[in-house]
Order: C-alpha cells, then sequence, then structure tokens
C-alpha cells in the first residue's frame, strides 16, 4: 500500500519569489488552496493510501511542499538541505518529524545543496536525480550511497522546470517527460539508462515526450496509486490512455511552482 506523506496548506502563502512561477503580486487564495488541498488529500485515499500527516509551521509558507522534505528508501531518510534560506527553516522540522517516527536519519554535508523527492525519483531501483537548479550535482553520489542504490543525473536548464518532478514522471511501465527541460546530453543518458533497464528486466516500457502545453499543466507531476493516476493536468487522457484518471485542480499551488507530486512524500 502507499504510504504518503501531507502538509496541511494553513501557513501557505507566496510570500517570496524562489522560481519562475512564483509573484508575491499573485498570492493564492487561502480558501480556495485549502479545498483544492482537501480534494487532493481525499482523492489519496479513495486511490487506497495511507496518509499520515506532519503539521505546518508559520513563517514556512512553502513546507505544504512535503516531497521536499527528504528521500525515504524503506526505514532511510536523507534529508534536503535547502538552496535558498527561504526554505532552509523547515528542514528541523522534517528532521523532528522523521526521528520521531524512528526513521534512520542521514544528513549530507550542509555545503551541498539537496532538495530530496523534488529532485530524486526512483524507476525500479534506480535512482534518476536532477541538478543544475536546487540539487547540486555533487550530492547525488552521497544520497545514493546513504541509500545503496544506483543513480543517474539529469542536468535541468528550463528554469520553469528547476525540479526533476516538475518534467520527469517514471510509472510502472511507463515514463513521462518534458525532453526539453533537460541538456541534450542528459536526456539522452536517462533514455539509454532506462532502455537498459528495461531489458535487464524484460519489461514493456512506453516513454512519453509530452509537450510544452501539457508540461506547464504540471503533468509530470501526477501520481500513481495502482492503476489511478492522479493529476493537475486536465488534458492528460492521451499521455495516461489505460488509467484511471482522477483530475484535480491545483491552480493556486502552481502560483508557487509545484502540484500534486509535490504536496506528496511517499514514504
Ligand atoms: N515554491 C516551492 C519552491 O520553489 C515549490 C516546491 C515544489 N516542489 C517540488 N517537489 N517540485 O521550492
Amino acid at each position: 500500500m502507499s504510504k504518503i506523506l501531507l502538509c496541511n496548506p494553513s501557513c501557505y502563502s507566496i510570500e517570496y519569489e524562489i522560481n519562475p512561477w512564483m509573484d508575491t503580486n499573485n498570492k493564492p487564495d487561502q480558501r480556495i488552496s485549502e479545498k483544492q488541498w482537501n480534494l487532493l488529500h481525499d482523492t489519496l485515499l479513495r486511490c487506497g493510501a495511507e496518509i499520515v500527516y506532519i503539521s505546518s509551521e508559520p513563517k514556512v509558507p512553502d513546507m505544504v511542499f512535503v516531497a521536499n522534505a527528504g528521500i525515504v528508501k524503506g526505514n532511510t531518510v536523507v534529508l534536503s538541505n535547502f538552496k535558498h534560506p527561504e526554505r532552509q527553516k523547515e528542514k528541523q522540522y522534517y528532521k523532528d518529524w522523521f526521528l520521531k517516527n524512528n526513521y534512520r536519519v542521514i544528513e549530507i554535508p550542509e555545503h551541498l545543496n539537496f532538495e530530496g523527492a523534488g529532485d530524486a525519483l526512483f524507476f525500479n531501483d534506480i535512482l534518476f536525480m536532477g541538478h543544475g537548479f536546487r540539487t547540486d550535482l555533487a550530492a547525488h553520489k552521497l544520497v545514493a550511497t546513504a541509500l545503496n542504490v544506483d543513480y543517474t543525473s539529469c542536468e535541468l536548464i528550463d528554469p520553469r522546470f528547476y525540479h526533476l518532478d516538475t518534467c520527469f514522471l517514471p510509472i510502472q511501465n511507463r515514463v513521462v517527460y518534458y525532453r526539453k527541460a533537460f541538456s541534450n546530453s542528459s536526456a539522452n543518458k536517462m533514455l539509454k539508462t532506462l532502455l537498459n533497464e528495461s531489458q535487464r528486466t524484460n519489461q514493456y516500457l512506453d516513454i512519453v515526450n509530452v509537450c510544452e502545453g501539457l508540461a506547464k499543466q504540471f503533468v509530470c507531476n501526477s501520481i500513481c496509486i495502482g492503476e489511478n493516476i492522479i493529476t493537475p493536468s486536465k488534458d492528460c487522457a492521451s499521455v495516461f490512455y489505460d488509467n484511471v484518471i482522477n483530475y484535480c485542480d491545483m491552480s493556486e499551488f502552481i502560483k508557487a511552482g509545484g502540484a500534486v507530486k509535490c504536496l506528496t512524500l511517499q514514504l
């Protein structure tokens, strides 16, 4: 069963600008944000997820994007080191939560930036890791070693897609990505890794390169639970042609540069 961490949006706001989506003159509506988050919450439950909660905290308005807490494998978490000072205060809250919940907590050296599951996604047992905006390339090896997994580094080049989970979505037998968000050499390397892995495991693999319009609807920021897709993209039918599509309007969170996947952390 999927176990997912959520942080409620009661302290969510846009108080600073650290990615191109954020505009302090275009703040989220508190009431609509809560409605959208509640729908996401109820949809996750309906799709069979088990949900656990971390409390929101004042003065860290992006903490609702709990995907950035760290990357979890089994009972181990590698905590994030946020790039921007505006988010650095979140780390202690996450650390306390993981310790209280009996996780083995690993921290990488402070000078290396790493933004958790936002920049680290598993396809089978291979960890795909983003760099270029929030996470340092030098952090990849340390994170992968801590989790004892193989990894592939992916260079992000479009500031609108500053975290890997905004442009790369590995699900079961499909990888959905927005190729233009990656450097050419990275995109080629990623495809090679995926194809090798699908051959090695004799696994059917469908690789879908989405258009800019769908990428901007955060189609790659969907999550998959069994046959269900929970997605912020209303035009995604061709991408998720054989899934049950559960659309959740995430307009208030996209204002901060995040959507379904960013609001959840797979435990
Ligand atoms: N405003 C947040 C930031 O810029 C959004 C984080 C989105 N999280 C994610 N996993 N993509 O850090």
